[in-house]
């Protein structure tokens, strides 16, 4: 099978494109035969060897991926050959609490991914894809789209009338403005580029605003909630972005803690977040149980991703570089 490989060293300009041997299914396995992959911003950070400078290489990175099941190890049960599925982001995560053994599982590092032609997983890490969706739209959802329904519905507990308040425009953030427009609440979408504030608003944003015109824009997001703060913040800046974060979200909000895109570290007011009872809550993407849950709640309103360009598998490394660029709206996808 043919895969992309960070192979001898970390950087962009070491990805390559190469055979390896077909996987076999071993007991209680399945082989799936990947159709489609699409980016996360992680796999950027995993290929120049930011995410884990101790990744043992050579590694196929990637770890959104969608095709159908192509052979099936003994004793497996749970799907058969020709079911069209996605693996799930952490393989041992299957529902409840992560724990460290579970978090170690997961695609495009340490574990080998989806930027090949065929993986080879266990019949359990597995999700079915939402027939209304091609390969291409369900490659988008393991990690970004799972994430995104996690920050909104399993810890942010986003209700109908509620308001959140949405980083940038990438993959992420858009699933959260799909997701938020389901569930009845209001989005607010920040973005450096008015093009892509446009394009956020004819999606169903509420409001929008620049964070680079506008870098103090926690005191504008609450004039625009009355005074009142936003129920819940998708914080994917981190260091640069948490204070303003703080200043726009209610008493006794909530902050989803997803990326650090702006910084790892922040120094902050904490007497506001006690003062405030706001709440600071970890996100790492999600279980399988997250992820049916969130197919169920995409099949219902018919969600589509947003993706923003496609890109064969041989040309990985040119779509990593698209989304360095930070051009991009939503999701990039690789057709395999
Ligand atoms: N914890 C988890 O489970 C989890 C899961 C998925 C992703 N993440 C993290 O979440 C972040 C976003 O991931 P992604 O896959 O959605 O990435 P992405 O598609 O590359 O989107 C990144 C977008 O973030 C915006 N951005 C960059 N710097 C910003 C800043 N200082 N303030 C506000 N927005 C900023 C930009 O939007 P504009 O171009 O519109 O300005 C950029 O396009 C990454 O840090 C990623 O590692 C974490």
């Amino acid at each position: 099978m043919r895969a992309v490989e960070i192979r001898g060293a970390f950087g962009l300009d070491r990805l390559r494109v190469g055979e390896r041997p077909d996987p076999k299914p071993g007991p209680g396995e399945v082989v799936v035969r990947l159709r489609a992959a699409s980016l996360n911003y992680r796999d950027l950070l995993m290929v120049r060897g930011h995410y884990n400078p101790r990744q043992p290489l050579p590694l196929i990175p990637g770890s959104d991926g969608a095709g159908e099941v192509q052979a099936i190890g003994s004793g497996v049960t749970r799907v058969a050959v020709g079911d069209r599925v996605c693996p799930i982001f952490a393989q041992r995560w299957l529902g409840g609490e992560p724990d460290p053994r579970r978090l170690r599982s997961t695609l495009g590092g340490p574990l080998n991914g989806t930027f090949a032609e065929q993986i080879v997983v266990s019949e359990e890490g597995l999700v079915a894809i939402p027939s209304y969706l091609s390969d291409l739209e369900a490659a988008c959802l393991p990690c970004a789209a799972v994430t995104a329904y996690n920050a909104l519905v399993t810890e942010g507990g986003l209700t109908a009338g509620q308001t959140v308040l949405l980083q940038g425009t990438g993959g992420v953030s858009m699933f959260a403005l799909q997701l938020a427009q389901a569930l009845g609440a209001r989005a607010i979408v920040t973005s450096s580029q008015d093009t892509k504030l446009e394009h956020a608003s004819q999606l169903g944003a509420w409001a929008v605003l620049n964070y680079d015109q506008e870098p103090q824009w926690g005191q504008r997001v609450k004039k625009l909630t009355g005074g009142r703060g936003v129920d819940l913040v998708v914080e994917v800046g981190g260091g640069g972005t948490l204070a303003q974060s703080l200043a726009a979200v209610r008493v006794g909000g909530r902050i989803a803690m997803i990326g650090v895109l702006s910084g790892a570290t922040s120094e902050l007011a904490l007497t506001s977040v006690l003062m405030r009872r706001v709440r600071l809550q970890g996100i790492m993407v999600g279980s399988r149980d997250s992820f049916e849950a969130l197919n169920r709640l995409l099949e219902v309103h018919q969600i589509r991703p947003v993706i923003d360009r496609t890109y064969p598998l041989d040309e990985a490394r040119a779509a990593l570089e698209w989304m360095a660029s930070g051009s991009h709206f939503g999701k990039i996808g690789l057709t395999i």
